[in-house]
């Protein structure tokens, strides 16, 4: 890679060049921020390596114009801070300037080249990110595939309880099977892969900074599961309770068609109101369940899918390696699920549905565009 070093101490200068040319780096190195901007502009450079306090400009200022810069020239410039600050306020200075690594000194061969590496595959990595089978990609991809049954879900149940669920009961249970089965174990396997890559690049620290949120993401995950087989109760009982309805309905109106006098069809009338009553308690009973259920689980689903999306996986993404992408990609291929997908797509045929009814809560217009390109 070209790398610019920007350092005004000689000795620190000579050695930060060493050390990056050892790992086969081309490095021009200068003594101010206002040269390492000049030559920035005129030359080719993958990535900055630069110290905080300098004459003319700082590394602060540097930092920020290249970042200005390269947003203009849509090219990507990965900026790594060398200084001898290290209170937390000095790093969230520096990360506000728009620094996207942050190294104390002294500063070891090993730790340079390893945060330098790291640069690299983020490089790479953002190259890679409009790459559809690109991990991270997948796994948003399929969270789009899993946003269209809640969505769904939370359409009927925002109804009058009218609507026939069957077809969402056999899609809510392959949701469920393609959660257990495919999507939670990539995402678990690609984690695993994320901390063991961030424990050689960072230390100890930040991996159990990444384990803490890990763990927190896996007990979603826990929940998640635990809950959907009371979604599935709720959407059979509310099944049950409908066809039922339908059922005992029949068998009274073909009941009072056989009473021959006045008498006795109004004494049947009075029975029939109660037990319709009866039957209306009981489905108000279910639809009330199953929205209840749904809002959770609709809700428990989309904060964790958001965290996941914008949290986690953009930061994860800048650890991983090449080969470890190759390696997710070959696990995500064996644990292919294309049930859901097909069973989406016979729920695409609910066209009756009305567009403004689709565009409802939940973060959901982004999706919605990319859920109907899935069903197509
Ligand atoms: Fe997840
Ligand atoms: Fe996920």
């Amino acid at each position: 890679m070209n790398i610019l070093v920007a350092e005004d101490d000689k000795v620190s200068r000579i050695i930060l060049e060493k050390f990056l040319s050892s790992a086969g780096h081309d490095v021009v190195t200068v003594d101010n921020g206002r040269k390492a901007l000049e030559l920035y502009g005129a030359l080719e450079f993958h990535m900055v390596v630069s110290d905080w306090m300098m004459p003319e400009m700082d590394g602060i200022e540097l930092c920020k114009n290249l970042k200005r810069m390269s947003l203009e020239n849509g090219e990507e410039c990965y900026f790594i801070m060398v200084t001898a600050k290290n209170h937390n306020s000095d790093i969230l200075e520096a990360l506000e300037a728009g620094a996207d690594d942050f190294l104390s000194k002294p500063v070891t061969k090993q730790i340079l080249l390893e945060r330098v590496d790291v640069g690299k595959n983020m490089l790479v990595n953002t190259a890679e990110a409009a790459n559809p089978r690109e991990p991270t990609n997948l796994l948003v991809a399929e969270h789009d595939i899993m946003r269209l049954p809640l969505h769904f879900l939370s359409i009927v149940c925002s109804g009058n309880g009218e609507e026939d669920i069957q077809p969402f009961a056999q899609c809510v249970h392959d949701l469920g099977s393609f959660l257990v089965k495919c999507h939670i174990p990539k995402e678990e396997a690609y984690m695993n892969r994320f901390l063991d890559r961030i424990l050689s690049a960072q230390g100890e620290w930040l991996m159990t900074v990444s384990a803490s949120s890990f763990s927190r993401m896996s007990e979603d995950h826990e929940r998640i599961i635990e809950t959907l087989p009371m979604l599935e109760t709720a959407i059979s009982s509310f099944i049950s309770s409908r066809k039922n309805r339908f059922e005992r309905e029949r068998d009274l109106v073909r009941e009072l068609n056989m009473e021959k006098d006045d008498a006795g069809v109004d004494s049947k009338l009075d029975h029939i109101k109660e037990v319709v009553e009866d039957m209306q308690r009981s489905r108000d009973h279910a639809i009330a369940r199953l929205r209840e259920i749904t809002e959770e689980y609709v809700r428990l689903m989309e904060q964790h899918m958001e965290a996941e999306e914008e949290l986690f996986l953009p930061f994860a993404r800048k650890y991983m390696a090449e080969e470890d992408n190759a390696e997710i990609i070959s696990i995500f291929r064996d644990l292919e699920d294309e049930k859901l997908r097909k069973r989406l797509q016979e729920l695409g045929s609910w066209t009756h549905i009305p567009l403004e009814r689709r565009i409802c809560t939940h973060n959901q217009k982004r999706w919605v565009a990319a859920s109907s390109q899935a069903l197509i």
